[in-house]
């Protein structure tokens, strides 16, 4: 009950939307890192690594030209001529490899790296040569080695640079279409969470106002009746009231009237001593009558026995009472010793139960005999009620009267626990188990 509380449960609905929220927000951040990540490392490297790789292929252009002018003879030039611009290209080009090399995706090969270098350092090797042999005037010579070497590998250059060229270009893409996915992935996820969002909240308030709803009416409910343990109580003090007037009046008013008869007649000369003692005798009957009546009457509204014998002695004294009063014929088991252990603030309320109790038997239950059973172990009292006739009614709710709610409340004064129950072989059993402690 406690657990279930509307408090609760709506804690955990708190707790459980809180979660959710972390979870999603570290979820957006994961996918915003991988997407930023995927922006930096592969798109924007690729980029300036393509721009390097244009550089290149210009300057390879450039030294194409060149080399086609070298090889034609109506130049009318040698090939050392070309000397200083293939310096200052491949100043620029040096450059360019270098940057290059340093943003190179890491999907190229570490091969095909390699091949690119060598094959550069041997396109320079070969340019020397041609430069150092057309410094000894062997232009023929330098002319081959530019046509058969030099453009050979100049070649095979412009080839693999545009062959990374490419493979940039290609990974950029696939890098856009990752970016795009996580895009709509993401997206996707949101609407989900919307979603779920959406439907705990309504969950939430539905329940919410359906507890509000369960909790006003039961309110409802503990109002109506308090209202009518009211009425009840306060028709009970008058009806008691009423019953103790009547009795004062009915007791008192007849031995008064006795007695005030009496001393007209003993006042009277010609009253004979016959019938003054014969008026005395009815008279002292009267008196002995009022006195018993007085004794219950003081009884009903406070057991001295109680105080003077203790729990066990009432008891006794009570079952011994009822069953002369009423002819009900009750079996009284007492086991344990009670000398001293019950507190009188719980005597009394143990003793007011046994007393509805045993009424409710004689008023309600048909049945000709009944059994009382006081038990006491170690830290506990026991109080059982048991009759044999037509037992509680099934609808707890005919079962209602003040008597049973004296009951029950006196029980929890003493922190005990009542329970009524049908036993197996018909009737009621009324159970109260109190603890013993002060
Ligand atoms: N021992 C019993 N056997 C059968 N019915 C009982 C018994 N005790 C109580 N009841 C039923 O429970 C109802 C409520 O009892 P109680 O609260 O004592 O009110 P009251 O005695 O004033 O009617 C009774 O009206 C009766 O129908
Ligand atoms: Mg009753």
């Amino acid at each position: 009950m406690v657990l279930f509380s509307p408090t609760s449960r709506s804690l955990v609905g708190l707790a459980v939307t809180l979660l959710a929220v972390g979870l999603f927000s570290w979820y957006a951040l994961r996918q915003v890192e991988g997407l930023s990540d995927l922006q930096t490392r592969i798109i924007d490297r690729n980029r300036r690594d393509s721009l390097q790789l244009l550089r290149i292929q210009n300057n390879l252009q450039n030294l194409g030209f060149s080399m086609r002018d070298m090889t034609t003879r109506t130049a009318g030039y040698p090939v050392a001529a070309w000397k200083a611009e293939f310096e200052r290209t491949r100043f620029d080009l040096d450059d360019a490899f270098r940057i290059e090399h340093e943003l190179g995706p890491t999907s190229r090969s570490d091969q095909q790296q390699q091949f690119l270098e060598d094959s550069v350092s041997q396109f320079w090797a070969a340019a020397e040569r041609a430069f150092q042999l057309s410094g000894e005037g062997r232009e023929e010579q330098a002319q081959a080695l530019v046509r058969d070497i030099l453009q050979t590998r100049h070649a095979s250059i412009a080839g693999t640079v545009a062959r990374f060229l490419v493979m940039n270009n290609e990974a950029e893409q696939k890098a856009a279409a990752e970016v795009r996915a996580i895009y709509s992935n993401v997206e996707r996820n949101i609407y989900y969470f919307l979603l779920a969002a959406v439907v705990v909240i309504c969950g939430t308030s539905v329940s919410l106002i359906l507890q509000n709803r369960r909790v006003f009416r039961s309110l409802d409910q503990l109002s109506h009746q308090r209202q009518v343990l009211a009425r009840k109580l306060i028709t009970m003090q008058e009806d008691m009231f009423r019953s103790i007037a009547r009795e004062l009046h009915d007791e008192f008013g007849q031995v008064l009237t006795a007695v005030g008869a009496l001393l007209a007649r003993a006042q009277k000369p010609e009253t004979s001593t016959e019938k003054l003692a014969k008026s005395l005798r009815e008279t002292q009957q009267i008196v002995q009558e009022a006195l018993d009546g007085v004794r219950s009457l003081s009884v009903r509204l406070h057991p001295n026995v109680l105080d003077d014998y203790g729990l066990e002695g009432a008891v006794e004294w009570y079952v011994r009472h009822i069953s002369e009063q009423t002819g009900l014929n009750i079996e009284c088991v007492k086991e344990g010793d009670f000398a001293g252990v019950v507190p009188p603030e719980t005597a009394i309320h143990v003793y007011r139960i046994l007393q509805e109790s045993i009424n409710n038997v004689v008023r309600h239950s048909d049945s000709k005999r009944a059994w009382v059973r006081l038990r006491r172990n170690a830290r506990k009292l026991e109080l059982e009620i048991e009759d044999r006739g037509v037992g509680l009614p099934e609808d707890p709710r005919t079962a209602e009267g003040l008597g049973l709610v004296g009951m029950r409340e006196r029980a929890e004064l003493i922190r005990g626990s009542l329970t009524f129950s049908r036993p197996a072989e018909g009737g009621t059993l009324v159970r109260l188990e109190a603890p013993l402690t002060a």
